[in-house]
């Protein structure tokens, strides 16, 4: 078949769909990989590293115009415009974005959001959330460290001792355990919080300490344990107590980052302005949550501004909303293999489309086909 890689256009996008390792592999199987050219400069593949595996180079009409065309982000109008009816389009298309959906089924696509695969084993390797979930919270633990004027490790040296930084992770899904991991190798105390108790292990597993909130009613405990692996909204009750808990760390911290997330919501506020303003001046948070707070406003910190480093009340926070992006070349690496595994679903040995609605993957990601949306 014809695949087409279009460079990205998204403001800031620096990642792309296909690498030359998985184009090999594309033309390995007899599909011929037509890249536009320079869409790999940002993640620093050069046209020639494309054509050595394989690849054409070619325009963005070229790239477009391709049987299945592999992106990071959803195409936007003028994109769409650029494909014909029935092409396959796959990329992280925003399964919440219901008029951008709507948008690729008026233009005939048949789309494909990989962020809409079910959290199961054999989903895992095309699992692009917890790919570049992973690399934001390594990326956001590398951004704490470089705004804070303090050393993360405790160090004794002649000229005195320096004590270790005290991190606080807030949501430890995929990006929080990393988080955690990250700033434990570079020596730092860490506590964490989340609504879900079976978090618990895996942080102490890391060397971080769980916050511990109790879970007093069913209502408590039945929300605790979410749906699909992702947290739920939690009664006001829970949260109130997790707010006391978590003001008493956020006080004491010198870094916190916040990663809380529930699907299709927007973001919870962990982090209130008081808790900002009774941090230590030089503190830093990054608040992975940024813009998808309550009307898209903030994110876990109703003070972080969407791609914006801002100081308040003397505290650093970053909201950086695309990290994985600031890790371009593993980013797209990782993307690439993500989609590659996804391709195998959908296109047969012998190199045809065959769009198996059996496949509870296929099923969850097809977004739009034949003129509709289709999203489960
Ligand atoms: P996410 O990005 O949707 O949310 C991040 C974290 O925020 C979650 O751990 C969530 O429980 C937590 N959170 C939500 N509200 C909160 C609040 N008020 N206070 C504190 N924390 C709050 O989550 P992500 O990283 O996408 O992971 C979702 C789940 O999927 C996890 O359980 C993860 O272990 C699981 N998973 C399973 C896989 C598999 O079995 N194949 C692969 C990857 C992830």
């Amino acid at each position: 078949m014809l695949i087409g890689v279009p460079a990205e256009t998204a403001l800031g996008e620096t990642r792309v769909a296909v690498t030359p390792e998985t184009a090999k592999k594309l033309t390995a199987q007899g599909h011929t990989v037509r890249v536009q050219s320079g869409a790999g400069v940002a993640a620093s593949v050069t046209d020639a590293a494309y054509q050595a595996a394989g690849a054409e180079i070619t325009d963005q009409a070229g790239a477009f115009g391709a049987d299945i065309v592999l992106k990071v982000r959803s195409p936007f109008d003028n994109e769409n415009a650029l494909m014909k009816p029935g092409t396959v389009v796959i990329g992280m298309l925003n399964p919440f974005d219901a008029a951008g959906l709507q948008r690729l089924a008026t233009a005939g696509l048949t789309a494909f959001a990989l962020e809409a695969a079910p959290r199961t084993t054999r989903a895992q390797s095309m699992d692009v959330l917890s790919s570049q979930a992973n690399i934001a919270g390594y990326k956001a633990v590398m951004i704490a460290a470089d705004r804070y004027q303090r050393f993360f490790p405790m160090l004794m040296t002649a000229a005195g001792t320096v004590k270790a930084a005290r991190v606080v992770i807030l949501g430890v899904g995929v990006a929080g355990l990393q988080a955690i991991a990250t700033a434990k190798r570079l020596g730092a105390v860490i506590e964490a919080s989340d609504v879900r108790p079976s978090v618990k292990e895996q942080i102490e597993s890391l060397g971080g300490k769980f916050i511990e909130v109790s879970y007093d009613t069913d209502e408590e405990k039945e929300a605790a344990v979410g749906v699909g692996g992702y947290a739920k909204p939690m009664p006001p009750s829970w949260l109130a107590r997790q707010q006391v808990e978590v003001a008493k760390r956020v006080a004491l911290a010198d870094i916190v980052i916040s990663t809380a997330l529930i699907p299709g919501r927007a973001a919870p506020t962990l982090i209130t302005e008081d808790m900002v303003k009774s941090m230590k001046p030089g503190s830093v948070i990054v608040d992975i949550a940024a813009g998808k707070g309550p009307d898209g406003i903030g994110g876990n910190c109703p003070l972080s501004e969407a791609d914006k480093t801002v100081v308040k009340h003397g505290v650093t926070i970053v909201g950086e909303t695309n990290l994985a992006a600031l890790v371009a070349a593993d980013a797209s690496s990782l993307y690439a293999r993500n989609v590659l595994d996804f391709l195998k679903l959908i296109v047969t040995k012998e190199g045809t489309l065959k769009i198996d609605l059996e496949d509870d993957i296929v099923a969850a990601c097809r977004m739009a086909q034949d003129g509709q949306v289709t999203k489960k």
